[in-house]
C-alpha cells in the first residue's frame, strides 16, 4: 500500500473522511467529512480566518450566494475560458485529461503536440486518440420552474452555474462593501465556501475533486503597488502554513507559472507547490488579477467600479491580488504530514498523527484505568466534566483496555490523554501521557 493509500484507509476506520454516497456505491470526485474530519476542518478553516481577517485590520468576510446571476459567468471570462483540454481514445471511449495521462503535456496542448507524445490509453493501452477538444469545467444548473419537455429556448433561459470560484462573490460586493464599510486602500475581501468544478478526471483522493471548499481573498491595492501587496502576501500565507499549519518547508515550492500557463485573468502567478504522498501538486494560487474583474463587471452592470482615495482624492479602478486555497488540498497536505508510522521502544508498531495542537480534533482524553471499577469511573467523569467546562475539545474513551485507547488517540491525533487509577483517589492526581513522546508525567488535577 502507497501512503496515500495508509492515509485514505485511516481517514475511513477513524472517521475522518468517507467516499461520498457510499451506500450507493461512491459518486467520482465527492466526499463527505465524517465527526473527526469536520473537526479538523473547522479548525483550518477558523485557523485561516482568524489569521486573514480577524487578526488583522484591512480584511472583511463576505458570505455570498453559490447560485450567481449567469452575467457572473459571462463577465468573468468563464462561460468562454474556464476549460480543461480533453481527449477520447476512439477505441475504449475513455475520456481524459490531456495534460494529466502524461508528463511534459501542459494546459494549452494541440492535437498536434499531444500526438507527438505516442501516449498510450491509461485504460486499454492502444494509441488512437480524437482531436483535443476545450471542455467547460462549470457545472450547469436551471433555476425555477424548469420542465424536461419545455423547448430549448426556455431551458436556456433559464441556465445557472454552481459556481466554479468563490471569488466571483466577492469582486460583485466590491461596491456594497465599499459603500457600507469605506474601507482604505489596501484593504480585503475574504470569503470562505464551496465551489464546483466538473472536473474530467478526478483523483487523488481530495486533491481533485467535483466539490471543493475554497477560502478566498480580494485584496484590493492601488495599481501602482501591486508588486509589494504581492510579496508580503507570498510571505503572509507561507508563514499561515508553515506556522499555524505546521507544512514542512522543505516540501513547500513556489512555482512562478509561465504566461502561457496563467488562467486568462493573471499577469502573475505563483502556485505554492506541496510535495503530497503521490507526488508534488498545487497547494494554493497567489495572482495577480489586475483590474481585469472590476472593469468586466463595470462594463457588464454598467456600474462604476472606481475607488475613490478618501485622503488624496485620486479615482481609480483598483488592482488585485488574490491568494486562493482549497481546504481540501491543506487537509491533505496537513494530513499527510502529520500522519506518521514508528516502531515504539517496546518494539510496537502505532500509527500517529502528529498534527499541530490547535488543528487536532480533541486536544485531550480523559479515561478511567478500568471502566469496571465505578469508583475510577466517577472520579474520571468529574475530571473529563470540570475539563470540557474550560476547553471544548476534549474526549471520552473508556473502551478496550489502555494500550489500545492510546492508539486510537495517536491514530486520530490526540495531543495528550489523561488517566485516572487507584492513586488518583489517594492523592488527587493523574497521569498525563504525550502522544509524540509517549512519556507520561503525573500532574495534580488543580493543575490541569
Ligand atoms: N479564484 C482563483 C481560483 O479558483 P484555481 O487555481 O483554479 O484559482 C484555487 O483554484 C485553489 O482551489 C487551488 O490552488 C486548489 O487549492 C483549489 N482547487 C481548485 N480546484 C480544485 C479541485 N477540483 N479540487 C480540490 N481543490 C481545488
Amino acid at each position: 500500500m502507497s501512503k496515500l493509500d495508509d492515509i485514505v484507509s485511516l481517514c475511513k476506520r477513524r472517521g475522518f473522511i468517507f467516499p461520498g454516497s457510499d451506500i450507493y456505491g461512491g459518486f467520482a470526485g465527492t466526499w463527505d467529512f465524517g465527526p473527526l474530519g469536520v473537526m479538523l476542518k473547522k479548525n483550518l478553516t477558523d485557523a485561516w480566518w482568524k489569521c486573514f481577517v480577524e487578526d488583522r485590520d484591512d480584511i472583511y468576510g463576505v458570505d455570498a450566494a453559490i447560485l450567481m446571476n449567469p452575467k457572473t459567468w459571462e463577465a468573468s471570462g468563464h462561460t468562454a475560458t474556464f476549460a480543461d483540454p480533453l481527449v477520447e481514445c476512439k477505441e475504449c471511449k475513455s475520456r481524459f485529461r490531456a495534460d494529466k495521462i502524461a508528463d511534459g503535456i501542459t494546459e494549452s496542448v494541440t492535437t498536434e503536440e499531444f500526438l507527438e507524445k505516442h501516449v498510450a490509453c491509461p485504460v486499454c493501452g492502444k494509441e488512437n486518440w480524437g482531436p483535443i477538444r476545450k471542455f467547460n469545467m462549470m457545472f450547469v444548473t436551471h433555476v425555477g420552474a424548469v420542465l424536461p419537455d419545455d423547448d430549448a429556448e426556455t431551458a436556456n433561459k433559464n441556465i445557472a452555474y454552481l459556481r466554479p470560484e468563490t471569488a466571483q462573490g466577492i469582486f460583485t460586493n466590491f461596491k456594497n462593501v465599499v459603500d457600507t464599510i469605506y474601507p482604505n486602500i489596501p484593504f480585503g475581501i475574504a470569503q470562505q465556501g464551496k465551489s464546483f468544478r466538473n472536473e474530467i478526471s478526478p483523483r487523488d483522493f481530495i486533491l481533485r475533486d467535483r466539490e471543493c471548499s475554497q477560502m478566498e481573498i480580494e485584496y484590493f491595492v492601488h495599481p501602482n503597488t501591486w508588486e509589494e501587496n504581492f510579496d508580503k502576501m507570498l510571505q503572509l500565507n507561507h508563514s499561515f502554513l508553515e506556522d499555524v499549519c505546521g507544512l514542512d518547508k522543505a516540501k513547500l515550492h513556489d512555482y512562478d507559472v509561465p504566461a502561457e500557463d496563467r488562467a486568462h485573468y493573471s499577469k502573475r502567478t505563483i502556485d505554492f507547490m506541496f510535495e503530497y504522498p503521490n507526488g508534488e501538486e498545487e497547494l494554493m494560487g497567489l495572482a495577480y488579477r489586475t483590474d481585469f474583474d472590476l472593469n468586466n463587471i463595470a462594463r457588464e452592470s454598467g456600474k462604476s467600479m472606481e475607488y475613490r482615495d478618501k485622503n488624496t482624492g485620486e479615482t481609480y479602478v483598483p488592482h488585485v491580488i488574490e491568494p486562493s486555497i482549497g481546504v481540501e488540498r491543506l487537509f491533505l497536505a496537513v494530513l499527510s504530514t502529520a500522519y506518521t508510522e514508528e516502531e515504539l521502544p517496546n518494539g510496537e508498531k502505532r500509527t500517529v498523527l502528529k498534527l499541530p495542537a490547535n488543528l487536532a480534533p480533541y486536544k485531550f482524553c480523559v479515561s478511567p484505568l478500568l471502566k469496571n471499577k465505578p469508583e475510577l469511573v466517577d472520579k474520571a467523569k468529574e475530571v473529563y466534566n470540570n475539563l470540557r467546562d474550560k476547553y471544548t475539545f476534549v474526549t471520552w474513551d473508556d473502551s478496550g483496555n489502555i494500550g489500545k485507547r492510546y492508539r486510537k488517540q495517536d491514530e486520530i491525533g490526540t495531543p495528550k490523554c489523561i488517566v485516572i487509577d487507584f492513586d488518583t483517589l489517594e492523592d488527587d492526581t493523574v497521569t498525563i501521557r504525550d502522544r509524540d513522546t509517549t512519556e507520561q508525567i503525573r500532574v495534580p488535577i488543580a493543575e490541569l
